[in-house]
C-alpha cells in the first residue's frame, strides 16, 4: 500500500487534552502507521504534506446527525410534498458538506426507512464522498409521539405512511421488541428511540415522556443482544430518568434534565449528546422557512435551559460527546456548535475531545476512529489558526483527509520529498 508522510506543526491527537509539535505522521493505505517526531527521516522519493503551518487534528465526529434532512422546509405540509428520492438527493449533498466540513463520521440517529444504512454502503462502496456513517433506521416513536406525523387525518397514515408500523411506530414491547429486530435485520448499526416529545413535532410536549421504562428497556436490551449501541431523544427530565435506569447508552438533547438526572447519568456512565448550537438557527432562520408559532414557543422552553443543563452537567463529570442535530440547521455548519461547548464551560481542548475521543467511544468505534494513533483510520484534518485558543477555528477547517484519501486541500504543500 502506497505511504504518505504528513509534516505537522502542532498535533492535537485528542488522546489528552495537550498537543505536541513537529511530527511526522506515516500514513500506510487506509491508517495510521506511527507517529513521528519531527526530525524523522523520510525516505527520498516519498509523498510529503506540508502542514508544518497548521494544527492537525483527528477527524471530528459528530453523534447526532439526520443526513436526509433538509433545513430549509420547516413548514409541517412538506410531509406531503416528497419522495424517498428527495431525501436521498438530500443525503448525497449533505454527506460531502459535512465531509468537507472536517467530519470524517458521524451518527445519523434518524432517517426515513433505511436511508442511512444505503447511504453508509454508498460511501463505504467508494461510490460517493462523504463521512463513514453509523446509521439507525427510523427512529422509534409511540403512536402520536415525536416520530409519528401528526396533525392530519387518519386517511393519511395507511396511504402516505406505510412504513410507520413496521419500522417506525412501536407501542408495547413485543412492538418494540419486533421493531428493533426488524431494524436490525435491515442492517442498522444503532437503534434511536424517542423517549420524550419534542420541539419541532407537532402535537406534543418535550418534557413529557414517551414509552415506558419497560418498552425503553425492552430497546435497550434487543439491541445490545444484537450488538447494537442504543441512542434516546429525550428533552424532559421523566424521560431521561427512564431512559438512563433502561439501560440506554446515550441521552440525545437532555435539555430539561434534573439534578437527579444528572447524577443517574454519571453513576450509570450514560453520554449526553446535547445539540446546544441549532437554537440559534431554529429561532432565526427556520421560522422564515415555516416553523410553526407552536415550535417556536417550545424551542424558547428548552434552548436556554438546555445551554445551563450543558455546564451543569459537564461540571458534574457526566461523560459527553459531540452531536448537533444537523439537518435541523445547514449540514456542514456542524462546528459552530463548538463556541457554545467552550462559552458554557469546556475548554477548547475538552470540547474537541467531546467531538473525537469522546465521540469514538460512544458509538463503539474507539479502535477505528477517534485519535491520531498508530493503527487508526487516517482520518486528519487541519486549520491554520490555533484551535486550543480559539476554537471557532474549527469552523474552517482546510484540510480533510479520510482513510488516507485527500478530500479537501486549502493549506498543505504537497510534493514528493
Ligand atoms: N430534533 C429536536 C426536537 O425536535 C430538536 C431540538 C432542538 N432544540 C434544542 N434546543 N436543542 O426535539
Amino acid at each position: 500500500p502506497k505511504v504518505t508522510y504528513i509534516r505537522a506543526g502542532h498535533l492535537f491527537d485528542a488522546t489528552s487534552d495537550n498537543r505536541r509539535d513537529n511530527v511526522v505522521i506515516v500514513v500506510e493505505g487506509d491508517r495510521i502507521k506511527s507517529v513521528e517526531a519531527g526530525s524523522f527521516a523520510i525516505p527520498n522519493g516519498s509523498t510529503v504534506i506540508d502542514l508544518r503551518n497548521a494544527t492537525v487534528l483527528p477527524g471530528l465526529i459528530d453523534c447526532h446527525t439526520h443526513l436526509t434532512a433538509r433545513a430549509d422546509r420547516y413548514d409541517p405540509i412538506n410531509y406531503f410534498k416528497g419522495t424517498p428520492f428527495t431525501e436521498g438527493f438530500a443525503a448525497v449533498r449533505n454527506a460531502h458538506s459535512t465531509l468537507l466540513a472536517g467530519f470524517t463520521t458521524v451518527r445519523d440517529v434518524g432517517s426515513p426507512p433505511f436511508a442511512a444504512v444505503d447511504l453508509r454502503n454508498a460511501i463505504n462502496d467508494g461510490f460517493i464522498s462523504g463521512p463513514r456513517v453509523v446509521a439507525s433506521g427510523p427512529p422509534l416513536s409511540i403512536t402520536g409521539g415525536h416520530g409519528d406525523v401528526n396533525g392530519f387525518s387518519p386517511e393519511t397514515r395507511v396511504t402516505l405512511f406505510p412504513d410507520q408500523r413496521d419500522f417506525r411506530i412501536a407501542d408495547g414491547v413485543d412492538q418494540v421488541r419486533q421493531t428493533v429486530r426488524a431494524q436490525v435485520k435491515y442492517g442498522v448499526d444503532v437503534i434511536k428511540v424517542l423517549a420524550t416529545g419534542g420541539v419541532l413535532s407537532q402535537g406534543d410536549s418535550p418534557g413529557a415522556p414517551q414509552f415506558t421504562f419497560e418498552e425503553l428497556k425492552t430497546a435497550a436490551d434487543e439491541a445490545h443482544a444484537a450488538g447494537r449501541k442504543v441512542a434516546a431523544h429525550a428533552h424532559g427530565a421523566e424521560g431521561i430518568k427512564r431512559a438512563i435506569l433502561a439501560g440506554i447508552d446515550s441521552i440525545e438533547h437532555a435539555s430539561l434534565a434534573n439534578d437527579e438526572d444528572i447524577a443517574l447519568a454519571k453513576e450509570h456512565g450514560t453520554y449526553f449528546v446535547m445539540d446546544i448550537y441549532n437554537d440559534d438557527y431554529i429561532l432565526g432562520k427556520a421560522v422564515e422557512f415555516g416553523l410553526p408559532a407552536a415550535n417556536v414557543e417550545k424551542e424558547k422552553m428548552v434552548g436556554r435551559t438546555q445551554r445551563e443543563n450543558f455546564e451543569k452537567a459537564f461540571k458534574a463529570g457526566v461523560k459527553m460527546a459531540f452531536g448537533t442535530d444537523a439537518g435541523v440547521y445547514p449540514h456542514g455548519d456542524n462546528a459552530k456548535q463548538f463556541k457554545y461547548m467552550v462559552q458554557f464551560g469546556m475548554t477548547p481542548a475538552q470540547a474537541i475531545r467531546a467531538a473525537t475521543f469522546n465521540a469514538a467511544d460512544l458509538i463503539g468505534r474507539s479502535k477505528d476512529v477517534g485519535t491520531v494513533e498508530a493503527g487508526k483510520f487516517a482520518d486528519i484534518i487541519a486549520v491554520s489558526d490555533d484551535p486550543l485558543a480559539n476554537v471557532q477555528a474549527l469552523e474552517n477547517v482546510q484540510f480533510v483527509m479520510k482513510g488516507g484519501v485527500v478530500y479537501k486541500d486549502k493549506i498543505a504543500n504537497t510534493a514528493v520529498a
